[in-house]
């Protein structure tokens, strides 16, 4: 299996980190293969809102050309998604919300069911890391967010578990994520 492990945190040696790290150790362990994705590392331009609202995202692609298109893609090719976001004003980080807002686009498309979906029914564990407070609304975004992504279907959501790690918890939250990969 390969599991992809998306961060969004300009810090390489922060608590993000810290918990793709744990995510890695529990993937590789596991003997699947962890494909990581520091989105800070890339470039990634804010949705245009095309047209009227929308553009050619309606048919699960992005007019825009930058490395978007590059992640979606390899999206397709793993068997299910790791998300960690350092948690800014209690909600996911600036990078998070620019490339999940274009993602929601090209894969929440109600209008075009035929779509061959990346993400559709695989699973994914959101996490949020915090110095100690907005975990919880930081996970409820995300919990919203995938639900978007699966087409606004609870029976379509594949989550596995959404987790909160703060600086009072790591020590065996981090732990907990390398376990339960
Ligand atoms: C702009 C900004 C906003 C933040 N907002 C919060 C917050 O709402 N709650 C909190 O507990 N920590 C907050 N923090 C602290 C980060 O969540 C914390 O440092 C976390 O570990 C960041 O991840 P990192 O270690 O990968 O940098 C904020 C930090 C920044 C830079």
């Amino acid at each position: 299996m390969k599991i992809m492990v998306i961060t969004s945190s300009p810090n390489i040696e922060g608590l993000t980190e810290s918990c793709a790290t744990a995510a890695e150790k529990g993937i590789e362990r596991g003997n699947s293969e962890a494909i990581m994705v520091r989105l800070n590392d890339l470039n990634i331009l804010k949705c245009e809102a095309c047209d009227e609202g929308w553009g050619i995202c309606l048919e699960g692609k992005c007019k825009l050309e930058d490395d978007f298109e590059v992640v979606h893609k390899a999206m397709g090719a793993v068997d299910g998604f790791v998300v960690v976001t350092p948690v800014y004003f209690h909600e996911m980080s600036e990078s998070a919300k620019t490339f999940f807002d274009r993602l929601r686009r090209c894969e929440a498309n109600y209008f075009t069911p035929e779509k061959i979906n990346k993400i559709q029914n695989k699973p994914f564990i959101c996490v949020a890391a915090a110095t100690g407070g907005g975990t919880l609304p930081c996970l409820t975004s995300m919990e919203r967010l995938f639900f978007h992504l699966n087409k606004m279907d609870h029976k379509n959501i594949t989550s596995f578990d959404y987790i909160g790690v703060t600086q009072r918890n790591k020590d065996y939250m981090l732990d907990a994520i390398e376990e339960l990969l």
